[in-house]
């Protein structure tokens, strides 16, 4: 794959952004683990725990790629995802399990996937390599998809949890997550991606029900 030096450079910030996106989830399963463990559910905890092991291991690919790419100074920390992540922190805070799990396996697990998908697309146009540490990654963010939006479902059933109270904390979510495509939308530019098209994809993820 031969980059441009501004592209690469660009390319080592969306992947620390993603790295940055990692931490937060891998934080936020570890709590959701411990949370569900004192709820009583052992087999729900176990799947999060194992979510919060895959989750560091991505960040780490990530962390690795902007190394390889030599541009171990290009990311900064996103002022728009600390936002998000300080949303997600009150929410554990206060055990509100449905709603940081609204926010992790289905809001930024589902942006997360659409990155990797459009840098997917691109590296695999490259032959740049690592093909199946790049599906790995993309089967076990699918399935914490899968889990989060179940998992979401049956909470909502056990605490009573309105679907309107949802849907506006859904919104709320998805507009910080734009918020964040947007603050991210130069680099994306220069790697000839179009950031309203993941905006535009990322509602159409919602669930039918959150709408
Ligand atoms: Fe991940
Ligand atoms: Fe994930």
């Amino acid at each position: 794959m031969i980059l441009l030096p501004t592209q690469s450079t660009q390319l080592a910030r969306v992947f620390s952004l993603l790295a940055q996106g990692e931490r937060l989830a891998h934080y936020a399963a570890k709590q959701q683990s411990q949370l569900t463990l004192t709820k009583g559910n052992a087999s729900h905890s176990i799947f999060f725990k194992q979510q919060a092991r895959q989750e560091l291991f991505h960040s780490r690919v990530f962390d690795g790629t902007v190394l390889w790419l030599g541009r171990k100074h290009a990311g900064k920390p996103c002022a728009q995802l600390k936002k998000f992540t300080s949303h997600v922190e009150v929410a554990l805070c206060k055990g509100a399990l449905a709603e940081s799990v609204l926010a992790i396996q289905l809001v930024l697990e589902a942006m997360g996937k659409l990155i990797l998908e459009g840098i997917d697309t691109r590296m695999e146009r490259y032959r740049y390599g690592l093909k199946k540490i790049r599906s790995t990654i993309l089967a076990q963010e699918a399935e914490h998809y899968d889990f989060g939006q179940s998992q979401l479902l049956t909470l909502m059933q056990q605490t009573n949890i309105s679907r309107s109270t949802m849907r506006a904390l859904s919104q709320n979510y998805h507009e910080m997550a734009h918020d964040i495509l947007d603050h991210a939308a130069p680099l994306f530019d220069s790697l000839d991606s179009d950031i309203e098209s993941y905006k535009q994809k990322l509602t159409n993820e919602v669930p039918d029900w959150l709408k």
